[in-house]
């Protein structure tokens, strides 16, 4: 059934093409973006992909009390997906305070409106980062959080807060997804990642390089125990991401209380992997060099997706070419992202 949701943070990465997906399922989207990391240009295209307009745009902070009463009262808000927060690992070792500040104090003013205006669905975006330095893949959902990070805790501390949040109040509905490594872009080029300065994710290195902004890859690390060496983790494509926050809001009044998915793929594929699939896909050579493991960084990330298979039959449909492909097309078209 159509419903008027708000996303948070809806013109970054997954946002972005969260909104499409909804929009083409027939939902009202209502957009709330400070743009702190992403453009205003981006509401355009997803109107121009979806063939119809958000429903409105806020352009607010997320922990702003007075504009998330406003946004309450001006729309007959049914569910909420929660995507503003800043996401940067290595920042966050350095400004953990703004990261609690952000991700913990935006998501605590979030659900207190909501509460206030009687709004009882939210999607919160959790993330593989909280299961921290794991011995054993794939990982289920049970597997232990051990995050490593301040980025990783705050997230680690809203779902803790949200699960005993539920506990109190018996009408609220949270879904907890969290997702492994989102890469890929949008087919029509019209949409992907843009990160500002030097990516600290591969994806968006390696189509830099390819467009000619950068010169050569650094891998960090080739003696993890994997294969051959490199790390490996579980990209899944942001269109699939997008599809699993649709399949979210259908889902969401299944049950009471909160629940937690991983969103990932179950295939995990190492540094040297992705680089061979990237070149052959675009056809374009990347120098690469083994370099220093980064710190903080770990030898395998991959999710036992199953859970979410069985309760609501989503899997991941795009593999790691098309995710190769998608993210080399947003560059080829949009060689400096989102500026003019
Ligand atoms: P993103 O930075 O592209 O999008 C976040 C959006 O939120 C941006 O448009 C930004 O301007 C906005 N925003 C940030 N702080 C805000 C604030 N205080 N008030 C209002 N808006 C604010 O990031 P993304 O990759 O789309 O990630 C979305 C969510 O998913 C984040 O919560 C992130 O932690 C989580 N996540 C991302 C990944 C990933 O690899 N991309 C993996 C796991 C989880
Ligand atoms: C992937 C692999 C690197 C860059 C991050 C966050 C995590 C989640 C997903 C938000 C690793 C290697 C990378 C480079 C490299 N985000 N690499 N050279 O670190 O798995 O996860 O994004 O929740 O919290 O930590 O992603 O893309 O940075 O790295 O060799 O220049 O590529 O070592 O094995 P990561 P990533």
């Amino acid at each position: 059934m159509p419903q008027t949701v708000l996303v948070t943070g809806g013109a970054g990465f997954i946002g972005s093409h969260t909104c499409v997906e909804l929009l083409r399922a027939g939902h009202e989207v209502v957009v709330l973006d400070d743009h702190s990391n992403s453009s205003p240009e981006v509401l355009e295209r997803i109107a121009k992909i979806a063939g119809r307009p958000l429903a409105a745009v806020h352009v607010a902070d997320v922990r702003d009390r007075r504009a998330l009463d406003a946004v309450f009262t001006s729309h007959p808000i049914d569910a909420v997906i929660h995507f503003a927060a800043k996401k940067a690992v290595g920042e966050s070792v350095r400004i953990p305070l703004t990261y609690y500040d952000i991700n913990v104090g935006g998501t605590t003013a979030l659900v207190s409106a909501m509460h206030e205006h009687g709004v009882h669905r939210l999607v919160f975006s959790s993330s593989c980062s909280i299961y921290g330095d794991v011995t054993t893949v794939p990982l289920t959902e049970e597997s232990p959080a051990a995050p490593t990070n301040p980025y990783a805790t705050t997230k680690w501390t809203c779902e803790q807060i949200l699960a005993d949040v539920c506990r109190h109040v018996p009408e609220l509905r949270v879904l907890a997804l969290r997702y492994f490594n989102p890469a890929g872009a949008h087919p029509t080029g019209l949409l992907g990642e843009d990160p500002s300065g030097v990516p600290n994710n591969i994806m968006p290195f390696l189509t830099q390089i390819a467009v000619g902004r950068r010169d050569e890859l650094s891998v960090f690390g080739d003696d993890f125990p994997t294969p051959d060496g490199t790390g490996i983790r579980d990209y899944v494509h942001v269109v699939d991401v997008a599809e699993g926050h649709r399949t979210a809001l259908d889902h969401i009044d299944d049950e009471p209380g909160m629940r937690v998915f991983n969103l990932g793929t179950g295939r995990g594929a190492s540094v040297l992997e992705l680089v061979r699939t990237f070149a052959e896909v675009s056809g374009q050579p990347i120098p690469h060099r083994v370099t220093e493991r980064r710190p903080g960084d770990v030898a395998e990330l991959v999710a036992d997706p199953t859970k979410v298979a069985s309760a609501w039959n989503w899997t991941a449909r795009r593999d790691l070419a098309a995710m190769c492909r998608d993210a080399w097309t947003f560059q080829q078209q949009n060689p400096y992202g989102y500026a003019p």
